[in-house]
């Protein structure tokens, strides 16, 4: 059987699935402050229609799947989902990313279910401020989700910081030192200009260079660190004598194509072969119809038009950057 290759080479083992677009946050990064108009029930993907891709899937290499959403913990009962595709033969990893908000009630369902670790959204330390980037979050409930996750043994546990010039970039230091005694892995991430494609991108894009500054100024001393379960794009270091660990995420000033073994699936159906790239394919079209060749093809036809690279970084050196070739939000592709 072919297997879920692309036309430069590349293997992919690791599926993205946004549950839903819904999310009971609107971070400044990912949605417009008015919100946006979320899919009809009716289009969005059955459980059992995700787990019939999967199944599809895994013959020809599926490993890996991530949850993602909007947040994926809106979905009602999503520890089915976890626990259908758990079942699956070849499925070694199923992990979550989420805004942790509903962790401290789901954390232990969630692993008995069967979800073996999770990625947590954190972009500020702060009451105040973490409520202005998520537009009205409550941070205590996701530090209580985080404590929640890992009394429940999901681990490791790995916290995502995107960047933002002037909003965050203060708190590199206190991240950091979190990671000293605690079994928690900080990513810092470049903002990306995806969907929104606004002037708040333009402000707050910030490149990673600062963390490393951050590092110095501390007295600090910094080793690479292993790559930790899941091999995502994060370039991992160490604190020396730290527990934990810290990573960078660079999607924009230094791109992680060239290794790209992931595909995304919308939660209305459709792959995407790229984050960052327009042409989909509806799955639906095949789904529900006992074929799992069909389901095949179709991914593996969306392989052979995905690009060998993302071109992010133009978005730096354009003063209009209305159009990215994508026109969805990231709420509506999972990141
Ligand atoms: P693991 O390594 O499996 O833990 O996952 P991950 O770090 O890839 O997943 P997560 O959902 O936590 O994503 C972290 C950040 O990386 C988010 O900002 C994602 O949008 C970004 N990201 C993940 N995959 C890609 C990718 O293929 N391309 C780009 N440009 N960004 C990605
Ligand atoms: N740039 C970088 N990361 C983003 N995320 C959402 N929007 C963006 C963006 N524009 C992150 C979230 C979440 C992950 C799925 O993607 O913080 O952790
Ligand atoms: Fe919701 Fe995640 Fe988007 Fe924030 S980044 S609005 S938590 S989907």
């Amino acid at each position: 059987m072919e297997m879920l290759q692309d036309s430069f080479g590349r293997i992919h083992d690791y599926l993205r699935i946004s549950v839903t677009d819904r999310c009971n946050l609107r971070c400044v990064y990912c949605m417009p402050a008015e919100g946006i108009a979320f899919q009809p029930h009716e289009e969005i993907m059955s459980y059992e229609e995700i787990a019939e891709v999967v199944s599809a899937l895994a013959p020809i290499g599926l490993r890996k799947i991530r949850l993602t959403g909007g947040e994926p913990l809106v979905r009602k009962d999503l520890e089915q989902l976890i626990h259908m595709l758990s079942r699956i033969e070849g499925i070694e990893d199923i992990s979550l990313t989420t805004n942790g908000i509903f962790l401290p009630k789901k954390a232990g369902l969630l692993k008995e279910a069967g979800l073996n670790r999770i990625n947590i959204s954190l972009d500020s330390l702060h009451k105040d401020r973490y409520a202005v980037i998520t537009r009205g979050g409550d941070v205590s409930k996701v530090l209580e989700g985080i404590t929640a996750a890992e009394e429940a043994g999901l681990e490791p546990i790995k916290l995502n910081v995107v960047l933002m010039k002037g909003s965050n970039d203060d708190e590199i230091q206190d991240f950091i030192a979190m990671t000293l005694n605690r079994p928690i892995h900080v990513r810092f991430i470049e903002y990306m200009p995806i969907g929104s494609a606004t002037d708040s991108w333009r402000k707050s894009y910030l490149p990673l260079e600062a963390v490393m500054e951050v590092c110095k100024a501390a007295g600090w001393e910094t080793e690479a660190a292993s790559q930790l379960k899941g091999n995502g794009p994060s370039q991992n270091m160490r604190v020396k004598g730290a527990v934990g660990t810290f990573g960078l995420i660079h999607p924009v000033s230094d791109h992680f194509c060239d290794n790209c073994n992931r595909l995304r699936l919308t939660a209305d159906g459709h792959i995407k072969s790229c984050l960052y790239w327009s042409e989909e394919f509806n799955i639906r079209k095949v789904t529900g119809k006992n074929d799992p060749d069909a389901i095949r093809s179709m991914f593996i036809n969306s392989l052979g038009t995905k690009p060998k690279n993302h071109e992010m970084a133009l978005a730096l050196e354009k003063k209009e950057q209305s159009n990215t070739p994508t026109s969805r939000r990231m709420s509506q592709i999972g990141g």
